[in-house]
């Protein structure tokens, strides 16, 4: 396990490019199981969860092939319907394997998903909608068996709207007799990514980024080559990079519709911030003004994803900023190591009340979850003298070459192989 050695207070300047967004590369990836033809997809981050999802399709029997943030996946070849413990417990996302196996073989067999310690993180509404389409699902001794003949469509209407069960439905669905209707759908634009993918495979799937998405099942899926769209989140990471160090910096390869919420926070702490096509200009000022009650919610909310991270820069803001966190119950395990910075924040149950200090100081901290991680990196970059940011691991799960990037812009961060 890595750390990043950070010595803070340096200025950024110069440009950045964004990855493509690991949550709409994991999806996509398992959904060439569904496709069952060979695909290409470009645009995929270098990333050990992307490895995590490759190692999920080599042990069902894909042919995949790397190449330079090129994945090509042959899953004609699938042999195998269940996935491992072992591997189910890497990520979270291995749950969406759950629809493309329905879909390609009709059966699934697995294990509860891991993940990053955000939360309970149940699966009830996934099992919930694929039930509605008429499978067959028996819980037992920590194993999930998943068996239908022909998924048939229905109408499903989501209790939430949530990113993970929306793209299981839609890959459970794809392949289904007649018509899916999912109601209260996530509107995420990695929803809009997964489908966009699909139907450059021959799905045909309307609705999605908005919270009424039609399915209509097809007989088969055809060969695509498809490039991910570029990581909002991991953006947004670079805004709060810039935001901190009161620095000028160019972030190429964005799409500025999906960071709405986030621009508008930066703006009120005073940060201006211009988009032009792909490219996103933001110029931060000596000292950060805190900003208006920010409250995490589903897409075009608030993204629960840069909640830490925009806690780190409410540290350094002018004033008091207050964060709500309504998506999981459990995240807000950065505020203890932004604390041992010098962070100002209290908390009370999901709310943080963060006092904006004039400067936080280097310390040893640990990443606790993939974000938090971020946001340590984010707080490391401004803290007088050095930080240790441990654990790495998480920050890895996420961000492509993230030390290397910022090194480029002025930052000097390194990374260190643990010991
Ligand atoms: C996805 C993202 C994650 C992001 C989250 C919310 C991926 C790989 N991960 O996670 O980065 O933080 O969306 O934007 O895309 N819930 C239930 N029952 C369920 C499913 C979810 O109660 O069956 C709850 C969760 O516990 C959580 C909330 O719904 O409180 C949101 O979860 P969901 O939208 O499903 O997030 P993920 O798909 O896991």
């Amino acid at each position: 396990m890595g750390q990043y050695i950070i010595e803070g207070c340096n200025k950024l300047g110069g440009s950045v490019r964004v990855q493509g967004a690991k949550n709409s590369a994991l999806p996509i990836l398992a959904a060439t199981v569904a496709v069952g033809r060979p695909c290409i997809i470009h645009n995929c981050p270098d990333l050990s969860d992307i490895c995590s999802t490759v190692k999920i399709l080599e042990s069902l029997g894909c042919e995949v092939h790397r190449g330079n943030n090129m994945i090509a996946v042959d899953s004609s070849k699938l042999s195998k319907k269940k996935i491992s413990d072992v591997l189910m417990r890497e990520m979270r996302s291995s749950i969406i394997f759950l629809g493309a196996l329905l879909s390609a073989t009709g059966e699934a067999v697995m294990s509860a998903p891991g993940g990053c310690d955000i939360g309970l993180r149940p699966i009830d509404i996934h099992l919930m909608a694929l039930r509605k389409l008429g499978v067959d699902i028996c819980e037992k001794h920590g194993e999930l068996r998943c068996r239908c003949r022909k998924l048939r469509g229905g109408k499903v209407v989501l209790p939430f709207p949530s990113v993970g069960a929306t793209e299981n439905i839609i890959l459970a669905s794809v392949k289904a007799n007649g018509i899916t209707t999912i109601i209260n759908a996530a509107r995420e634009p990695e929803i809009v990514d997964l489908a966009m993918f699909l139907n450059s495979c021959g799905a045909r799937i309307s609705g999605a980024g908005e919270s009424t998405v039609v399915v209509e099942g097809v007989e088969r899926l055809y060969s695509s080559q498809y490039a991910i769209m570029p990581d909002r989140i991991v953006a947004g990471t670079y805004m709060a990079a810039a935001a901190v160090t009161g620095s000028t910096i160019i972030i190429e390869e964005v799409i500025s519709s999906h960071l709405v919420p986030v621009i508008s926070v930066l703006e009120q702490a005073g940060c201006k911030i211009e988009a032009s096509g792909s490219k996103l200009r933001i110029t931060a000022p000596h000292k950060l003004k805190a900003f208006d009650r920010i409250r995490t919610m589903p897409y075009p909310g608030f993204p629960t994803d840069c909640q830490a991270i925009i806690m780190a820069v409410a540290s350094v803001c002018d004033g008091i900023t207050i964060i709500s966190e309504n998506i999981f119950e459990n995240r807000f395990r950065h505020i203890c190591e932004l604390k041992r910075m010098g962070a100002d924040i209290r908390v009370q149950e999901r709310i943080a009340v963060v006092n904006g200090v004039d400067c936080l100081q280097g310390a040893f901290v640990r990443s606790t979850d993939l974000r938090a991680g971020a946001a340590l990196v984010v707080a490391g970059l401004c803290a007088e003298g050095v930080t240790t940011v441990d654990k790495i691991c998480y920050i890895d799960r996420g961000y492509d070459s993230l030390a290397e990037n910022l090194s480029a812009l002025g930052a000097v961060i390194k990374r260190k192989e643990n010991i």
